[in-house]
């Protein structure tokens, strides 16, 4: 048997001292409090010894189904071509987007997003509006191929434009919102009608969105959800991709070299909310922050202000940058990847757009 311990060594002095000395009770709680919430009565790492109790402490979790592949595809193309700037990465053909679909499938990936790279181009972007064009094609294969995955369709028209905009262009050299909207809503239909499951606008125009459930649900599709690229930025981290889709703007002295008059301010996060939210009230189903590792907070204030399912997309210039890091030496890859796909969960996202979604979902298989 030990002895019986003297309580005044075993709590803190001042304590023990208010203790003997009672003072009023409010006063006791007050210093309760302090000392119950602070070191040594407290200690964070109790929780992080072990790797059994780290487990079943875990807030989130990253999952393959919470994975969406963003993929390229060339025209008439006759082999799949390397991107430089996003190593690892490729221009798929018509012909092998199939087998990148099974395989995102067989890794455990539900969703594929389809962009194409057109040879087709004109100030409109028709080839897209086209039902026999490269984007209904390139659903039609992606869907053929696996039938189970989800084929999202990026709906917008700077692929397809020879000036690269995301929309024809008006007599003030800009963008024409409500032109565009006629046209997405075409570009809509042409997708669902080629088999996509879910359409995502991207072109940050107004009234896109509700331009988009109306004609859907007037020529029978009102069952395609919508996934609105709500809170999108005129982002340089988009770099890669505009090489990979060849869509880089300042070819044609024209148009303005820049997408800032639709697409949004990074330095605005009270806009992209109020943007974010009227996409909602237009009858989107699903809402998207892009870019994503700067924009997290964006997308936690928007978990805050919706009850729609988010998605964030870890952009080419994202991927990029850790990709070169990794091949510098200065960062594993794996380990940064699969950091970031879970910071993107902590901050409320349910799904990640990810060029590295086949190979993640691997890893998180084998954990
Ligand atoms: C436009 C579109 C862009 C991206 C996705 N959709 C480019 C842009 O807005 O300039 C960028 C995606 C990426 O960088 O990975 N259709």
């Amino acid at each position: 048997m030990t002895k019986k311990t003297d309580i005044s060594t075993i709590l803190p002095e001042t304590l023990a001292k208010s203790l003997a000395e009672p003072k009023s009770h409010a006063e006791l709680m007050k210093h309760k409090r302090l000392t119950e919430n602070a070191f040594p009565h407290v200690r964070m790492r109790r929780l992080r010894q072990t790797s059994a109790i780290r487990d079943m402490v875990r807030e989130n979790t990253l999952s393959a189904n919470d994975l969406i592949l963003p993929m390229f595809i060339e025209e008439n193309a006759s082999e799949r071509q390397a991107i430089s700037s996003m190593p690892g990465v490729y221009r798929e053909t018509e012909q092998s987007v199939g087998a990148i679909v099974k395989e995102a499938s067989d890794a455990g990936v539900r969703g594929v997003m389809v962009f194409g790279v057109s040879h087709h181009k004109d100030h409109t972007g028709s080839d897209s509006m086209d039902p026999s064009g490269l984007l209904a094609r390139m659903i039609d294969r992606a869907k053929q191929a696996s039938p189970d995955t989800a084929v999202i369709a990026d709906l917008c028209f700077c692929e397809y434009t020879d000036h690269g905009h995301c929309g024809p262009i008006n007599d003030k050299g800009d963008v024409d919102n409500d032109k565009t909207i006629e046209n997405i809503a075409m570009q809509a239909v042409v997708a669902a009608e080629a088999g996509a499951d879910i359409v995502a606008p991207s072109g940050m125009m107004d009234g896109q969105v509700s331009a988009i459930r109306h004609a859907l649900d007037v020529t029978g599709y009102s069952h395609v959800p919508i996934m609105a690229y709500a809170a999108k930025f005129a982002s340089t981290f988009y770099g890669p991709f505009r090489d990979a889709a060849g869509c880089s703007l300042g070819h044609n002295e024209h148009v303005p070299t820049h997408r800032k008059t639709y697409q949004m301010d990074p330095a605005n996060g009270r806009e992209a909310i109020r943007d974010a939210l009227m996409d909602e009230q237009e009858g989107a189903d699903m809402l998207m922050v892009k870019p994503g590792m700067p924009y997290l907070d964006v997308l936690k204030e928007l978990s805050q202000n919706t009850d729609l399912p988010l998605a964030a997309y870890q952009v080419s210039g994202e991927y990029a940058m850790m990709k070169f890091a990794d091949q510098a030496g200065a960062i594993n890859f794996q380990e940064v990847m699969l950091e970031s796909l879970m910071a993107f969960k902590r901050a409320g996202a349910d799904m990640v757009l990810s060029y590295s979604a086949i190979e993640a979902a691997r890893w998180i298989k084998n954990v």
